[in-house]
């Protein structure tokens, strides 16, 4: 949640050193522009010039702010800081959006997380005479910083007063938080400090860099480092120097970005959600590569733990949230199937509060996208704490979830923009599988031979998500079709039950329509009183060549919704034509295997969301109400 950048460049003349052809505001709001998929409720930017600071900020999406600095430009400079909003405490209103400024307008502050004991500090600093403008918790912390800023000054006792204001401030709060600091006293820095909220720091020449991720940055360098929990960082064109919340010297984790600034593009797509739906293909066979030697055998080199601990799982529990969950639940199907381990799936904020049992022999597998979630990543702490081995499946680099698990597996999608997720989907179903048959190996529990017929059809799989994006067109008049419709139900069984779930939330999320995934046995058990007249139903059928009780059951699911009026609308595979005679609309996917087939029918229905908010004029990289990175509990 929140966009964050920071930036300090050259100053022009400096040591007879030529300045950058790009000043602080043009990296701020280029970051911004690459960061805005965080949040949209309002952005802000703030700039150290001619000894003061400068700040504008709108309410709105980012061309808000923009359309206010072209009446009312800043001055150039070559340190800046600027956010984008999600809004947490305060609606989202010109004054709530940050920065937020303290120390009589000379301090700026940017501010991602939530500050819990914002009200008792409020009181505090309310009794020593301050007054605040908005509801926000991030002006309590720039008082607060500003009021101590102001007393460092004042008792004269050292040079880095902004750096220490920070380290005295973090010392108070309470809760998650990425800080971002300029005064216009101090016009050569950016202080920044992180708790349990996104911070990377990005190495340039003579010029350094702050993000909430690379994307931030991407666009100038591909040096980036890694904070660790609790850490301050100041950064000046030259020097980037880290210290705990004490002061003490720290040390962060150089890294380089393999992702380039037009991975992080549209490439002539009229969204990212298309482009990124049209990324499956590579998004899957990218998470394959060089995990198989060519007998079969899996090379999870990246997964740390000890084989021997991995040989001891009794119990494997995925946590995740939202999309991320639903693919856990696919992966469930396959991971019992195969290594023959009892596996759970839990929603990471649920996991937490009700006493779980977890302990040495259990494995947690925490999938997320951002790697930055955090319900999950709370969940995955807690696991830690009670002695459980931690994977993370996640497919941002240095992102916090990875950093705090024993071991991570990264999908290789590329950088998710739209905010609904897609592609990381995908990818996530196709490293669960991975590791699901990775820990089959280990415990015998699969021949080699097996192993390498599933990862030789895994290996069809992109090729096959391909022809259904190269045959779309069906699928996407009908979207258009349905523009006008007000609820549209889901049904699935066993792999197709979260594949439903997922299309019901890109429905609901992209749309606005009132969307249900259903388990199909379930109907009966008493959502088949929703069943009307006209009621569109999208049916994820099994294959007829799996199970034949599945595709028998699901087909007698669908003569029960139709002899109801249920307007039935199928996925089903190539060559079924049983299911012709009850279905409305059939869209037909490429053969193969049960387990894989999820990988290939959610792709249909994230082009159904997409085409159907298209036609109702929706924003689908940006829908209403969300963010890409839930970064609050
Ligand atoms: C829906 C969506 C969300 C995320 C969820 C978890 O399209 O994108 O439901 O899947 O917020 O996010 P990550 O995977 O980043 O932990």
């Amino acid at each position: 949640m929140c966009g964050i950048v920071g930036y300090v460049g050259r100053a022009r003349g400096v040591d007879g050193v030529a300045p950058k052809d790009h000043g602080a505001l043009d990296v701020v709001l280029e970051g911004l522009r690459r960061l805005e998929y965080r949040g949209y409720d309002s952005a802000g930017v703030a700039v150290v010039a001619d000894g003061r600071i400068e700040s504008r900020k709108k309410s709105g999406k980012l061309v808000n702010l923009l359309n206010l600095l072209a009446e009312d430009p800043l001055p150039a400079a070559t340190i800046g800081i600027g956010h984008t909003r999600w809004a947490t405490h305060g609606g989202p209103t010109d004054a709530n959006a940050h920065p937020h400024l303290a120390d009589g307008g000379s301090l700026a502050l940017i501010h991602n997380g939530i500050i819990e004991n914002f009200a008792e500090l409020k009181q505090e600093l309310l009794s020593r005479g301050h007054s605040f403008i908005s509801d926000t918790d991030t002006e309590v912390a720039a008082a607060l910083l500003g009021d101590t800023y102001a007393t460092l000054v004042a008792a004269g006792t050292t040079a880095k007063p902004l750096t220490e204001a920070m380290q005295l401030t973090c010392q108070r709060l309470e809760g998650a938080f990425t800080l971002l600091a300029v005064h216009a006293d101090q016009p050569d820095a950016v202080v920044a400090a992180r708790r349990n909220s996104p911070l990377v720091v990005g190495l340039g020449e003579g010029e350094n860099f702050l993000g909430s991720d690379v994307s931030g940055f991407i666009d100038y360098t591909r040096r980036a480092v890694e904070l660790g929990q609790d850490q301050i960082v100041t950064i000046t064109a030259e020097t980037v120097d880290i210290t705990d919340f004490y002061g003490a010297p720290a040390q962060g984790k150089e890294y380089h970005v393999d992702w380039d600034a037009a991975a992080a593009e549209k490439d002539g797509y009229p969204s990212f959600m298309e482009k990124e739906i049209h990324d499956q293909p590579d998004a899957v066979g990218a998470t394959l590569l060089g995990r198989s030697a060519p007998d079969g055998r899996l090379t999870l080199d990246e997964l740390r733990i000890d084989p021997k601990l991995l040989k001891t799982v009794n119990k494997i529990i995925v946590l995740a949230c939202g999309t991320s969950a639903y693919a856990g639940q696919v992966a469930k199907y396959a991971i019992e199937h195969w290594c023959r381990i009892p596996t759970e799936v839990e929603l990471s904020h649920e996991f937490r509060y009700r006493d779980p049992i977890v302990d040495e022999r259990t494995l947690i597998v925490s999938i997320s996208q951002s790697g930055e979630t955090m319900d999950t990543l709370m969940a995955v702490r807690y696991a830690r704490e009670q002695g459980a081995m931690t994977v993370a499946i996640c497919n941002t680099n240095g992102s916090t979830i990875p950093r705090e698990s024993d071991a991570v597996l990264y999908t290789h999608a590329g950088p998710e923009i739209a905010v609904a997720s897609t592609k990381a989907f995908l990818a996530q179903i196709t490293a669960a599988y991975l590791l699901g048959l990775y820990l089959a190996q280990l415990r015998g529990n699969k021949f080699q031979g097996e192993i390498k017929d599933i990862l030789a059809d895994l290996a069809k799989t992109p090729a096959k998500i391909q022809q259904i994006l190269d045959n779309s067109g069906q699928i996407k008049d009908l979207a258009r079709s349905m523009a006008n419709a007000k609820s549209v139900l889901f049904l699935g069984r066993h792999v197709g039950f979260p594949v439903a779930m997922e299309g019901a939330l890109k429905l609901k999320e992209l749309a606005y329509i009132h969307a249900e995934g259903f388990a199909a046995g379930e109907l009966k058990h008493g959502p088949i009183a929703l069943i009307e007249e006209g009621q569109p139903v999208v049916v994820v059928v099994p294959s007829p060549r799996g199970r034949d009780s599945l595709h028998a059951k699901i087909v007698s699911n669908i003569q029960e919704i139709r002899a109801r009026g249920a307007k039935t609308i199928v996925i089903a595979e190539e060559g079924d034509e049983a299911v012709k005679a009850y279905a409305e609309h059939v869209f037909y996917i490429p053969e193969t295997p049960t387990l894989l087939a999820p990988l290939l029918a959610t792709v249909p229905l994230q082009i159904f969301a997409c085409e159907l908010a298209t036609a109702k004029g929706y924003d689908v990289d940006q829908p209403r109400n969300l963010a890409k990175s839930v970064t609050v509990e």
